[in-house]
């Protein structure tokens, strides 16, 4: 029996390719390109599923392209990059990577959190410039974390994580705002309490964005909402770029409305906005939140079987429109 063609978009572990060459014919991309869409069209000719990560984005048009395309699979937890609507209406089926990397990720949102707040990376740059030559008492002072109020927008997995490690850890009284409110027993097992919006901007000492990005979470944090921050707050953002309004962003920190930033996502990214990038209180990561090697192993694999099951078993473990299997898919 011929075996399905699957594409794999990008470069990934090695032994989760040969565990996928066992089942598929596989088309690779060893030099890991990020393809244009036309690229990605041409080499999802002829091929029944895909690997895809982040960067590759499968809308109607590709849908409509590729006529024997029957799964993508996505190797992250967010699918921003999938119209999940036209893959729904093409009997695509489409899943990612939830769960595997919920920890992880909350362990970089805290990391980036107390980088951002203690000036680690900033004191890193003036200490390796040469520039300390004594101490002094207010030398890269700035906002506790212990004790401080955390704020979490979007208090899905990863942000009732981060929320657990905040109150359990560090003693952080806990609000949060969220599309709907969490039941009180979550509520309570992180500490949280839920809050609006503006209260949440107005009251924490630190934010963290954990929200899913779509057209209405595009520019969830703007001018307003950061003018209601505390000029001591700090704002992390370990969600997705077009969250934040990386401009308006940067005009707040530059002109001190907030204290500091940690970002490890950005509108364009890889491209990342000057102005950020001139600014000395702001972290700045290239989007490596879940980037653990047990974790990025674990995503791998989660994507692989995704596609193994759904062409071995007719189902899968983390679909995003399951309704497409109970329809028999494409
Ligand atoms: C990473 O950004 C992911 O969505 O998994």
């Amino acid at each position: 029996m011929t075996k399905p063609a699957i594409l794999v978009a990008r470069a990934i572990f090695p032994e989760t390719l040969a565990r996928l060459a066992v089942h598929f014919e596989l088309t690779t991309n060893d030099a890991d390109q990020v393809w244009s869409k036309p690229e990605l069209v041409e080499r999802l000719r002829g091929k029944a599923g895909a690997l895809t990560t982040g960067s590759e984005r499968i809308d109607a048009e590709v849908v409509a392209a590729s006529p024997g395309l029957r799964v993508v699979a996505n190797m992250a937890v967010g699918y921003n990059n999938f119209d999940v609507d036209a893959l729904t209406r093409a009997g695509v089926l489409a899943t990612n990577t939830p769960d595997v990397l919920t920890e992880t990720t909350a362990d970089f949102g805290f990391a980036l959190l107390m980088a951002t707040a203690r000036r680690i990376t900033e004191s890193e740059r003036y200490l390796r410039r040469g520039e300390w030559n004594k101490w002094r008492y207010d030398m890269f002072t700035g906002p506790d974390v212990n004790g401080a109020t955390l704020g979490i927008l979007g208090m899905g997995r990863i942000g009732q994580a981060i929320a657990r490690r905040g109150a359990h850890g560090f003693g952080m009284p806990v609000i949060y705002h969220n599309r709907s409110r969490l039941d009180a027993a979550s509520e309570a097992a992180c500490k949280a309490r839920y809050v609006d919006k503006d209260t949440l901007f107005r009251e924490a000492d630190h934010v963290v964005l954990v929200l899913p990005y779509s057209a209405s979470s595009h520019h969830a944090v703007g001018a307003a909402e950061l003018a209601l921050m505390k000029p001591t707050a700090t704002l992390v953002n370990v969600a997705r770029g077009g969250i934040v309004d990386d401009a308006a962003l940067a005009q707040a920190l530059r002109e001190g409305r907030i204290a500091a930033a940690g970002l490890d996502v950005f509108e364009g990214e890889p491209q990342v906005h000057p102005d950020l990038l001139a600014l000395k209180n702001v972290v700045l990561t290239p989007h490596i939140a879940s980037a653990s090697t047990p974790t990025r192993r674990a995503m791998a694999e989660l994507a692989a079987d995704n596609l193994i099951d759904f062409f071995t078993l007719g189902r899968a473990r983390t679909p995003l429109n399951p309704q497409v299997l109970d329809r028999g898919g494409r």
